[in-house]
């Protein structure tokens, strides 16, 4: 069944918390729901969410905002060592991963406890210790936006990279997400390299998917704001990527600069140490701030407009440009 409606509040579909109101919102719940919605042609100004969790409206939407809340997780295929999984977009991520924890599947534990759903999980290409969501995924299903036409875009075209996906480039804006499948392993092989998620399972008991997801949850907790608590958007900027030569200026001068070189030769900074380092956890502001265990986090204090929350934004980018030389790139979706 496709819901319509008008002069429809934000509030509860952005996790920042930001007071916004779209002129229309229009939800499915199946696939035939959308392409009949689309058959028809559609050209008018628009915007597709998910869960909410990456979005900063600064102004009303103007337009109809399109919500998938397709529903399902089933095998689709399988052999001694992998099953593949085919999900709804509107299935919240986080049951997704209990889910496949539960039943020992692995692959998506250390994605354990992230805010939002499996559709945007695809085209934000969502990571956490050391996994991100573009691993597992085989095959992404969409209708598009203009024609009601059916896709199938498959792995090598999503083009997943660090916080990057096709839908965030050329494809950005022009489907509806209906169903992403996911290659789990039955023989799991775990990755815990990450900071001290080794040392987490082993308080634990020792390394099984249960422990992971606990760990993970409970490292994320200590770090991150609950989105039911806090608004924010999670990490609201990309961690920098610098050529080497860039990185190894700034470590003779900090030589403390956390830095993870990359295979391709340049090396990922810490936006949340940048950010510290120009000393945004000690800024008191009325509204806005970052998160005081992760300077990486914008915070709503409360009562923020999306506007300050960008100004605010845009002032931090300012200082570590100016104390680092490093531009740092929001990771949140700005919707003017
Ligand atoms: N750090 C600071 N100060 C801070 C924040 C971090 O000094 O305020 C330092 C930490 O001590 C550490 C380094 O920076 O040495 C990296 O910090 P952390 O391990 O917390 O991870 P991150 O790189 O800041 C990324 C993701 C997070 C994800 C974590 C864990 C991005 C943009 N963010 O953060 O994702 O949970 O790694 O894998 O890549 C999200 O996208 O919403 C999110 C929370």
């Amino acid at each position: 069944m496709t819901k319509q409606y008008q002069a429809y509040p934000l509030l509860p579909h952005n996790t920042f918390g930001i007071e916004a109101v779209a002129a229309e919102f229009v939800e499915f719940s199946s696939v035939d729901d959308v392409v009949a919605f689309f058959a028809k042609g559609y050209n008018g100004r628009s915007l597709v969410i998910g869960g909410g969790s990456n979005l900063l409206f600064v102004n009303d939407f103007n337009g109809t905002v399109f919500h998938s809340s397709i529903k399902g997780m089933d095998i689709v295929d399988e052999n001694d060592d992998e099953l593949f999984l085919r999900v709804g977009s509107g299935v919240n991520w986080d049951e997704l991963v209990a889910y496949t924890v539960e039943n020992g599947w692995g692959g998506l534990e250390n994605l354990s406890a992230i805010p939002g759903e499996v559709g945007a999980s695809a085209v934000q290409n969502v990571g956490a210790y050391g996994v991100e969501a573009g691993d597992l995924i085989v095959k992404v299903e969409t209708v598009r936006i203009n024609d009601g036409a059916c896709q199938v875009f498959l792995h090598d075209d999503c083009q997943y990279a660090y916080r990057h996906s096709i839908f965030k480039t050329t494809e950005k804006g022009k489907h509806i997400i209906t169903y992403v499948t996911y290659r789990l392993s039955k023989k799991p092989l775990f990755k815990l390299t990450y900071g001290n998620l080794a040392e987490k399972v082993e308080q634990l008991g020792g390394v099984t998917l249960e422990n992971i997801r606990k760990a993970v949850c409970e490292i994320r907790e200590a770090k991150l704001p609950n989105p039911d608590k806090v608004g924010s958007a999670g990490s609201f900027f990309m961690n920098p990527i610098v050529p080497a030569s860039v990185a190894n200026a700034l470590l003779l001068e900090y030589p403390s600069m956390p830095n993870y070189p990359l295979v391709c030769g340049d090396v990922k900074l810490s936006a949340g140490w940048l950010i510290e380092q120009c000393g945004w956890k000690d800024t008191p502001h009325e509204h806005v701030g970052v998160y005081r265990h992760q300077a990486l986090v914008v915070i709503n204090r409360g009562g923020a407009t999306g506007k300050e929350v960008l100004d605010f934004a845009s002032a931090v980018v300012a200082s570590v440009k100016e104390k680092f030389g490093v531009e740092l790139n929001m990771e949140v979706n700005v919707i003017e």
